[in-house]
């Protein structure tokens, strides 16, 4: 797919280019300095490791990925991980204290990254304390000359209750990203709202909740589809 639109791209600018009386080869070094691929990054945000926000983003980045054969996924899981809020305020590390959220950064800010989706549980009616951490985090980006810029982002959600606040985490979440000039997307059609909703039963297993697994992947081929769109390549 990608070769296609390659092709199809590269005819249409070195006609215009020798048009104008240009060299074809600024086509094709134009052609050249096009990413291959688009990574998209979904970032876990609960302190429970595996459970259910990391399993409907795994649904989510798994329906990015299918979105087309230029689509990388990678998943981060900040349970387990060290993520102080502290120096987000200047404040110092603790004595001993661990800080995992460089490496964390560095694959948000990977030039190959052009997307990047968040997955929180509601905590009453808003997000986890260690994607507040994580997002307060994410400052330092805007101070590297807002490093995550138009990349793609969207958000996602799980909670206990059926309108437990999933639409208010999501929105919390949405506007930290706007405040690092991201691009962010909603949940795509046929759903097509403010981003993916899930419910946990009570049981730590999502795989019941239809309609908000529906949202998940919606969610993820759109962040992905945008993605492609702004990298410049066809989506599948
Ligand atoms: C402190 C706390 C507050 C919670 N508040 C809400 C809430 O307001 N609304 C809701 O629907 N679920 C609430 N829940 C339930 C979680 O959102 C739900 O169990 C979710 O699936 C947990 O995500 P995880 O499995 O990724 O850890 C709360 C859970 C905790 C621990």
């Amino acid at each position: 797919m990608q070769h296609s639109w390659s092709r199809r791209k590269f005819i249409g600018t070195s006609g215009t280019a020798m048009a104008a009386g240009a060299a074809p080869a600024a086509a094709l070094a134009a052609d050249a300095a096009r990413p291959s691929a688009v990574r998209i990054v979904g970032v876990a945000c609960s302190p429970r490791k595996g459970k259910t926000s990391a399993a409907a983003l795994r649904a989510c980045l798994d329906a990015a990925k299918a979105a087309s054969p230029s689509i990388e996924v990678e998943l981060i899981e900040l349970a387990g991980l060290s993520i102080p809020g502290g120096p987000a305020a200047g404040a110092p590390l603790g004595p001993g204290e661990k800080d995992d959220f460089p490496q964390v950064m560095a694959a948000l800010t990977d030039p190959r990254t052009a997307g990047i989706i968040v997955a929180t549980p509601v905590y009453f009616s808003g997000l986890s304390f260690l994607c507040k951490a994580f997002l307060d985090r994410l400052g330092a980006c805007r101070r590297n000359n807002f490093a995550l810029a138009d990349k793609v982002g969207g958000v996602l959600s799980v909670g206990a209750v059926r309108n437990g606040g999933q639409e208010l985490a999501i929105q919390a979440v949405q506007n930290a990203l706007l405040c690092q000039e991201m691009i962010i997307v909603g949940d795509g059609r046929p759903t097509a709202h403010t981003g993916a909703t899930l419910l946990n039963p009570g049981t730590d297993d999502i795989a019941g909740d239809e309609f908000g697994l529906a949202t998940a992947k919606n969610l993820g081929r759109r962040v992905a589809q945008v993605a492609l769109r702004l990298a410049g390549l066809a989506a599948g």
